[in-house]
């Protein structure tokens, strides 16, 4: 996005020529004082003609809000509809309303592209549910909500990146196709090259092994982590399972962190409050409006600006997974899914914790040893057997995060993959334990799940900048 800053500069370079300074609309409602030839580009939001005047608004998705463009009627034209794409010449004035700082008085209204608003799905002025756009992947981030979505998410990206590298963290592009299985939970894409697929009877794969789209970067990550300390990945994830619920993607966007020489589950789970609570307050600051649209109009979602305020101003719970268990079988409510202990936790009962503790974030820590991957670090306590996991838990949501101590220990390592008979398949992943190893630790974080959370967004599919319905649809 352009900061005013940017505009300003470009501004100042070509004061001296006599063609118009173009600015983006974001810069000219920003900019303090009028200007004589200015030029916008953008999409008509609405269009209004009066017996003496003429307005439009034109959005370019730098901002939420639209620049008011006053026009004489002898401008207008036939295919100046809404929807359609035009460039706008004129002055930039002081408006006189007091909603806007700045309005465009048009010397000249040019359609560059026209829109024929009787076949355009969306309409003027008109809050269109999220439902209905969700039908219009293509066209849809022409619509304020998915604009104001869409801004977020970029600046919500680009503050988690800030926060790693503020913090002396490595950005690592982890591979994509890879032929490992890091969750061992066999929720994998396996890909295979047009003339394999063809060729089903002698089958040649392309690596020479199977190959996947990643469920994880996490064991590249820890590779990485054994040089440079700590490291972070930030990327595209796949995960074949056959859900179709409000939380759950094919493809979706983790964000990674990997840390070398840590103490204790403890210095994970500290980062992981760092990264949420500093990348929210970035966001609330850097995109206001866009997220008060969704807090004032998204659903009931005061809920969601008051505990994101709680969020932000106080310490996140941490519980142990017996505790948790205990807490759910006490629980007055009956569950779906009985709890006990050696059960993973289910929506219902994540939520239900989530309740339990305040409605803020909560750590669950010390999982059942059985229920989870292979690399978390053994805690060696009988007889409720528990690995060193851990997971936050966040209101309107469940799960957001995934982490643990990994298991550096080579002997600890080399049994448990042998007894699943993954110890040729992951020898390279031994050897990180033979040279060097270290205590380390990381996490994962869904970055469309954190988008719903900071937004108060029911459904994943909203957050996405193209939706997909079904399997067999596209785009
Ligand atoms: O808990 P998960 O499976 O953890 C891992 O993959 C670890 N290897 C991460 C690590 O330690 N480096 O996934 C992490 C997070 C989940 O908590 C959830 O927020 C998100 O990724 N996630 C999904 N988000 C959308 N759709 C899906 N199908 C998701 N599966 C996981
Ligand atoms: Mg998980």
């Amino acid at each position: 996005m352009l900061g005013a800053r940017g505009g300003w500069q470009a501004l100042r370079r070509c004061s001296s020529l006599p063609r118009a300074v173009r600015l983006r609309v974001r810069e000219a409602l920003g900019a303090r004082q009028p200007v004589d030839e200015v030029k916008v580009q953008g999409w008509v939001r609405s269009v209004r003609s009066q017996k003496e005047v003429l307005f439009l608004h034109i959005n370019d998705g730098s901002s939420l809000e639209s620049l008011q463009v006053v026009a004489d009627p002898s401008l207008e034209n036939r295919d100046l509809t809404f929807g359609s794409a035009v460039e706008v010449q004129g002055k930039l004035v002081k408006s006189p309303h007091k909603r806007q700082n700045m309005e465009l008085k048009a010397e000249s209204i040019r359609v560059v592209g026209p829109c024929d608003t009787w076949s355009f799905p969306l309409k003027m002025k008109e809050r269109h549910p999220l439902e209905y756009v969700r039908q219009f992947p293509h066209l849809r981030c022409r619509n304020n909500t998915l604009g104001s979505l869409l801004r977020i998410r970029s600046e919500a990206t680009a503050a988690i990146h800030s926060f790693f590298q503020d913090n002396g963290y490595v950005h690592i592009h982890t591979p994509i196709i890879t032929s490992n299985d890091c969750e061992g939970a066999g929720e994998l894409f396996h890909i295979e090259t047009s003339n394999e697929a063809r060729e089903s009877a002698e089958k040649t794969h392309f690596f020479n092994v199977p190959a996947f789209l990643t469920v994880s970067g996490q064991l590249h990550l820890e590779v990485m982590a054994g040089a440079f300390t700590h490291v972070f990945t930030f990327g595209p994830t796949f995960r074949a399972e056959n859900s179709q619920s409000r939380r759950h993607l094919a493809e979706f966007y983790m964000v990674e962190a990997e840390l070398s020489f840590i103490e204790s589950l403890q210095d994970v789970v500290q980062v992981m409050e760092d990264l949420l609570k500093t990348a929210t307050s970035t966001v609330l600051s850097k995109c206001p409006h866009d997220v008060e649209l969704f807090h004032k109009y998204i659903r009931p979602a005061q809920k969601t600006k008051d505990r994101l305020e709680q969020m932000l101003k106080n310490k996140f719970v941490t519980i142990s997974y017996n505790e948790a268990v205990e807490i759910l079988k006490q629980a007055s409510q009956t569950f779906t899914f009985k709890p006990e202990w050696g059960c993973d936790l289910q929506t219902e009962h994540e939520k239900y914790l989530v309740k339990h503790c305040g409605d803020v974030p909560v750590f669950v820590i010390n999982y059942p040893y059985d229920l989870k991957p292979f690399y978390m670090r053994d805690n060696e306590d009988g007889p409720q057997h528990t690995v060193a996991a851990v997971d936050l838990l966040v209101p309107g949501i469940g799960e957001l995060c995934g982490g643990s101590l990994r298991e550096e220990r080579l002997p600890f390592l080399k049994s448990r993959l042998q007894r699943l008979g993954l110890a040729d398949a992951y020898q390279w992943y031994l050897d990180l334990r033979k040279f060097g190893s270290v205590p380390h630790g990381g996490f994962g974080m869904g970055f469309e799940r954190y988008l719903q959370y900071i937004l108060g967004v029911d459904n994943i599919k909203d957050v996405i900048p193209f939706p997909r319905f079904s399997h067999s649809c596209l785009l």
